[in-house]
């Protein structure tokens, strides 16, 4: 009997978010306490509604809470519509029916305090969106970082492109000074950037296998197909990275990455490079750059990054774990 563990998911669903979820729900490990949406690749309101969407196709929305996140990132700033690979309400062509859960009174930060505190030392975050909420929730209580068992988030470009701009990766673009708050506050974190991201593909073999593997797939399946054609679009050979699916697969199995020790500091002011992740390693032993007061202020070694994949085969469990969800014709 698999004793399943306390975690929340904070998403801004987001077709890779969506099928993070089912990946989540699939693999049997954790109890799901909360399922938080962000602003991000949609507006914090679509989002949200993305959210209680496919809790209900889900079917966890009696149980599991879905909460709304921030209006704006940090910066003020609206997020941009990502709807270029997301589609134009964030879940590919589809039009999934609203759940009929009440709406919460608690915001997801409020909800990651209040679960961080029931579950002191025994709670799992997991972020695979912009880091607006986690840093409300620390701006709230600082305590937080003490209390939260284990923080994994999808985001970053340790040594490789961005994907937003040359150097910055789409979530610590959308809300840099939050990612910068998070990231230098003292919390123990796993990054899963795109150095590994894009070393776990979706391809036409593993959708066919999802296409012909019956109803519980057929939502997932659709989704995936229009992630693959804006990756396709964008010029890609067809495949698609599991950007989120793999920050999930971390929580509970690190060997899909391979991580190393460090600190990474987000730019957040400049306009050329915002949401660029500096990544020092830490056996550059400790953080002195002369030259730049700031980096040595702002990087605390409390990370993990990842800098490529890992040696157990992600893209194989993943689509394993989809086809064991409890699901009917969504
Ligand atoms: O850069 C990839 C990230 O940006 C993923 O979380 C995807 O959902 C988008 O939000
Ligand atoms: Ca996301």
């Amino acid at each position: 009997m698999t004793v399943r563990s306390p975690i929340v998911l904070d998403s801004d669903p987001g077709i890779d978010d969506a099928v993070a979820l089912q990946y989540l729900l699939g693999t049997g490990l954790w109890d799901l306490k909360a399922y938080t949406s962000v602003g991000g690749n949609l507006p914090a309101a679509q989002t949200y509604l993305n959210a209680r969407a496919l809790a209900r196709a889900m079917r966890i929305d009696a149980d599991v809470p879905v909460h709304r996140g921030a209006g704006r990132p940090l910066t003020r700033l609206p997020y941009r519509v990502a709807d270029d690979f997301h589609g134009p309400a964030g879940l590919g062509h589809e039009t999934l029916p609203d759940s009929t859960a009440a709406h919460p009174a608690e915001s997801s930060a409020q909800a990651l305090l209040r679960l961080s505190r029931e579950y002191e030392g025994e709670l799992t975050v997991c972020a695979t969106g912009p880091l607006t909420n986690v840093a409300i929730a620390l701006l709230e209580d600082p305590a937080f970082v003490r209390r939260v068992r284990r923080f994994v988030f999808m985001g970053g470009a340790a040594r490789v492109p961005g994907n937003i701009t040359p150097v910055a990766e789409f979530n610590m673009w959308a809300d840099p000074d939050a990612a910068e708050l998070v990231l230098s506050s003292g919390i123990p974190f796993t990054m899963v950037d795109l150095d590994a991201s894009h070393g776990w593909l979706f391809g036409p073999a593993d959708l066919a296998v999802l296409e012909a593997a019956g109803p519980g797939t057929a939502l997932a399946a659709r989704l995936l197909r229009v992630y693959m054609d804006a990756y396709r679009r964008g010029g890609g050979d067809g495949t698609c990275p599991l950007h989120d699916p793999l920050a999930v697969g971390v929580c509970a199995d690190e060997s899909y990455v391979t991580l190393t020790e460090g600190a990474v500091v987000v730019e957040s002011a400049a306009e050329l490079t915002r949401g660029q992740t500096v990544f020092i390693p830490s056996a550059a032993g400790r953080i002195y750059y002369p030259e730049s007061p700031a980096l040595t202020a702002r990087a605390r070694l409390t990370g993990r990054v990842a800098l490529g994949p890992g040696s157990r085969d992600f893209t194989q469990d993943f689509v394993a774990a989809l086809q064991r969800w409890p699901g009917t014709d969504a």
